[in-house]
């Protein structure tokens, strides 16, 4: 059963948000030597990033074991400002000073998306040593695809999560790590991780913020199973810790 933690507003949840990362964060250097994490783009994790980086915090663990990756990129440059590795940049890396070997992008300079798509598979099956390894499942985790320690997700007003968006082509993939997807009402193509991959990891926190996500939270935790159209009701998690963490004005009851 997922966790599901209702706070009172973002800063909360970025406070909360901010604990588990740094207490998975060890473990997992305590145990593997490294901390592998999948951001978040969009708005949501922004304050939490910036928390990371105050005295509360950046103490807290040791940055040069974390290695950071991307649920999900929008197709235009680094420098762009729709660009999450620009805001995880400007708000996470350059403040810790996380040096350039830690951060494994979407090679979004790269013209065509499939290709970019193409090379972030590989540089992700080169880090997780997945390459010409045959795929065997153990423990309910596939080691064909990466299993991240930690994945950040959003979810949007319309139920999608990284970029996998409602009657999308992607949605299905059970094949690739790494995709790009035509989003027809954005008319672009988004790239992102596959539900195989967010659903092989040992943690995946949802931070969900706002109002105006309610009534599809609502659809997504309590209504029916309608993978299609509440893309974010696929997360579900093989063999790994799924947490929830919405504030009052999205869960629309208040703060127990
Ligand atoms: C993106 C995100 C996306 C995001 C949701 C919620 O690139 O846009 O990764 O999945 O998490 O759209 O976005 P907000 O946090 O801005 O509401």
């Amino acid at each position: 059963m997922p966790e599901i933690q209702i706070l009172q507003n973002i800063f909360e949840i970025s406070r909360v948000a901010a604990e588990k990362f740094i207490l998975i964060g060890n473990k997992a250097i305590k145990q593997n030597g490294k901390f592998t994490v999948a951001l978040a783009g969009g708005s949501t994790p922004k304050s939490l990033y910036r928390l990371l980086t105050t005295e509360n915090f950046k103490n807290r663990i040791n940055w040069s074991r974390v290695f950071f990756f991307f649920g999900d990129e929008r197709n235009v440059l680094p420098d762009n400002e729709k660009s999450n590795f620009r805001m995880a940049n400007e708000n996470l890396f350059k403040p810790l000073q996380i040096s350039e070997n830690q951060i494994f992008r979407w090679q979004t300079e790269i013209e065509d998306a499939e290709k970019i798509a193409e090379d972030y598979e590989e540089t992700i099956k080169e880090f997780f040593g997945l390459k010409d390894k045959p795929p065997i499942t153990v423990a309910g985790s596939d080691n064909k695809f990466p299993r991240f320690d930690l994945i950040l997700l959003g979810m949007g007003n319309d139920g999608h999560t990284a970029s996998l968006f409602p009657f999308t082509n992607r949605l299905q993939e059970c094949e690739k790590i790494a995709v790009a997807n035509w989003v027809e009402k954005l008319k672009t193509k988004r790239l992102t991780l596959t539900f195989p991959v967010l659903n092989n990891a040992a943690n995946v926190m949802f931070l969900v913020s706002g109002a105006e996500k309610a009534a599809t939270l609502r659809e997504v935790l309590e209504g029916e199973f309608q993978s299609d159209k509440f893309p974010s009701q696929n997360v579900i998690l093989k063999n790994g810790n799924l947490m929830w963490l919405i504030d009052e004005k999205a869960a629309q009851f208040p703060a127990k």
